[in-house]
């Protein structure tokens, strides 16, 4: 919602710039179409395409926090400033022509008419100009007062009552309703979407960074409140998680069962947000644990997709921070064929058959295999260190397996 709230401000914006208060429209048309919009000009790379747009007051209540509004704000300016020049260098100009003037009336009334009335036709649509930038620096000072109660809800809020329902009251030949189409409202997260009334568990198409790309993303709508990004799910074990790094970074597996959503995708949620970590646990005894963490990020390719977690709470205990030695936190992303853990002499990715925050080697392994029973020999099955009789019993006696496991994220401050 925000994205699309932004291409409201930009259209704002554009409307202003494009300065032709002719085309203020006529009472007949406002009534009934609350929201004109026309292209008027090429889409750029950046998806920011040059429509303008003229807004009921509702919709003009901006959140001070919004980054746009200072951009807006210093555009304003600058087209000020260009504006002022222009005149001084009109004015300059009719100083010239004024003095060039020939005196004989006879020989040159039409060049000197054409100037004139050049000048005139000029100096009113600055005139103009100057009126919309002013009306629209004032209506957004009032914005800008008004707007400090406002919580990013509400801005969604006016959004979809304007983009929704205002807009189906329109008769179909409303000249906006066909670029209406070409307009992109984006969803950053599962949480977007629980905003946007949409609380059913299911996969919804998110854009954490709009000028990347989309994808499908499974969402818990009903735990813990909703609007969870599920980021790694393993519930039956179909799927292998002995896999490759770009196996890893691309994600693998069924969104509706086991999967990794993958390093890049991840990368690109905890970025555009602040992220809270939730991971559910249940043990073969159907015990179920959680371990939260307030802080959660992943680094991009070039930083190997280091972990960033902290702030712990929960019942599973923190097998992220296990101990000086067996620390997850800060760490980068090995797999199978690639090494980039703290153990000097051999992968840990390759000795436990995963892709994981390893140290040297581990405390936790998420991505380890899925057994359905307790398992001897190596322990490279789904491992959660501080989980309770986790190191019971004799080294080469059965370990325990996990029957569940599921990791996902909710932005900071999401209210549900
Ligand atoms: C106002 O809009 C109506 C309907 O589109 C049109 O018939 C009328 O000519 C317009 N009036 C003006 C002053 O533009
Ligand atoms: C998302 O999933 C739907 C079906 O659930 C599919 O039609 C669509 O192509 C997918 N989109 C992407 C970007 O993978
Ligand atoms: C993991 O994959 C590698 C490479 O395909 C394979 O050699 C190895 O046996 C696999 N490990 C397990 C436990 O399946
Ligand atoms: C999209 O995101 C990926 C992963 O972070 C990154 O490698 C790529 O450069 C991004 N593409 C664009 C166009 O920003
Ligand atoms: C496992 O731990 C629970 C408490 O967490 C304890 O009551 C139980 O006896 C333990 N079981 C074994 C087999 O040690």
């Amino acid at each position: 919602m925000k994205s699309a709230f932004s291409l409201l401000v930009l259209f704002c914006f554009l409307q202003v710039r494009a300065g032709h208060p002719e085309q203020e429209h006529n009472k007949t048309e406002n009534s009934a179409c609350p929201i004109r919009l026309k292209p008027n000009g090429q889409c750029g790379d950046n998806e920011e395409c040059p429509y303008q747009v003229t807004l009921p007051p509702l919709t003009l209540q901006l959140p001070k926090q919004f980054k746009m509004l200072e951009r807006v704000m210093k555009d304003l300016q600058n087209l000020k400033e260009d504006l002022s020049n222009l005149k001084r260098s009109c004015l300059e100009c009719k100083q010239q022509a004024d003095e060039s003037q020939p005196r004989n009336t006879d020989e040159a009334p039409t060049a000197e008419d054409e100037t004139g009335n050049d000048l005139k036709e000029i100096q009113s649509k600055l005139k103009k100009m100057s009126i919309s930038l002013k009306n629209t620096k004032n209506q957004i000072n009032i914005l800008q007062s008004s707007s400090q109660e406002m919580n990013e809800k509400k801005v969604e809020e006016i959004v979809n009552n304007v983009l929704q329902n205002k807009l189906e009251n329109c008769p179909h030949d409303c000249p906006f309703m066909s670029a209406l189409k070409d307009i992109r409202v984006f969803y950053t997260d599962c949480s977007d979407r629980y905003s946007n009334q949409e609380v059913k568990n299911g996969i919804y198409l998110v854009t954490p960074d709009r000028h990347n790309s989309s994808f499908n993303a499974s969402c818990d709508m009903e735990s813990f409140g909703g609007g969870w990004t599920v980021i790694q799910r393993r519930v039956n074990g179909d799927v292998s998680f002995n896999r490759t790094w770009k196996e890893y970074k691309d994600g693998f597996g069924d969104l509706r069962g086991d999967f990794w959503l993958g390093n890049d995708k991840i990368h690109l949620l905890t970025k555009a947000k602040d992220m809270v970590l939730r991971i559910e646990m249940e043990d073969l005894d159907g015990v179920r644990e959680y371990a939260k963490y307030a802080q959660f990020y992943v680094s991009n390719e070039y930083l190997k997709y280091r972990l960033s977690v902290s702030s712990y709470s929960g019942t599973a205990g923190d097998s992220l921070h296990f101990s000086k030695h067996y620390n997850h936190d800060q760490k980068f992303f090995s797999t199978p064929d690639k090494d980039n853990d703290m153990y000097p002499s051999g992968n840990c990715g390759s000795y436990y058959s995963s892709g994981w925050w390893f140290d040297a080697c581990m405390a936790s392994n998420l991505n380890g295999i899925y057994y359905n029973k307790k398992y001897k020999g190596v322990r490279n099955g789904i491992f959660w260190g501080t989980w309770h009789n986790i190191s019971d019993g004799q080294p080469n006696g059965y370990k325990q397996a996990f029957k569940s496991v599921i990791m996902m994220i909710r932005p900071k401050n999401f209210n549900p």
